[in-house]
């Protein structure tokens, strides 16, 4: 159960304690910043956007209204958390129908925590021949990877905390949050 607005912005999600760390205007100018960069890099292309599910759908949608090039977008979904602890196995759960030869793909993730996750996606989508490929993450913990990758696309460096809010989920809870918020120690 989720009980919101206790005091100086903390809010309970199932058994955590969660206090507020980002406000929502403060992700809506970095996602801005982020789609100026692609608008930029990506101008006279046709970028297919891949949506990484659950987590993305928030950061994806405000992402693409500041889009100004055509683009396309696609959804996969993988999964490799329970809770708050990795539990190290990535799965792919719905692959993607469509075919990526040739196109200029950009994989949107919420969180890119080990990296496993998206080492696994771009191994698999490398496959498929895009004519590019590059990540968009809204955050990044980079003292957590335990294999290279480099997102090119990030709106926020944070350090190692677990996070909800903005489409990112405790154990299911916390997705329809517009301010993302830090576990409490
Ligand atoms: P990775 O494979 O360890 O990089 O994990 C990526 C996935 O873990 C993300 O897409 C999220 O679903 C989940 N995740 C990692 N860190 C957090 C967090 O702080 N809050 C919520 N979900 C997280």
């Amino acid at each position: 159960m989720l009980i919101l607005e206790v005091v100086m912005s903390t809010i309970k999600i199932h058994d955590r304690e969660f206090v507020k760390s980002i406000p929502s205007e403060e992700i809506a100018v970095r996602v801005k910043q982020v789609a100026d960069r692609i608008n930029r890099d990506y101008a006279g292309k046709r970028p297919l956007l891949l949506g990484v599910l659950n987590g993305c759908f928030m950061f994806v949608s405000d992402l693409m209204k500041n889009l100004e090039v055509e683009c396309e977008i696609s959804f996969v979904k993988f999964s490799s958390y329970q809770g708050a602890e990795t539990t190290g196995v990535v799965k792919q759960v719905i692959g993607l129908s469509e075919s990526i030869e040739g196109r200029d793909v950009i994989i949107v993730e919420d969180i890119v925590d080990t990296g496993l996750t998206m080492h696994k996606m771009l191994e698999t989508l490398k496959e498929s021949n895009p004519a590019s490929l590059e990540i968009a993450s809204l955050f990044v913990k980079p003292v957590r990877m335990r294999v290279p990758v480099s997102v090119k696309y990030s709106a926020f460096e944070i350090p190692d905390r677990f996070i909800v809010g903005y489409g990112l989920d405790y154990d299911g809870l916390g997705r329809n949050l517009p301010d993302v918020y830090d576990v409490k120690e």
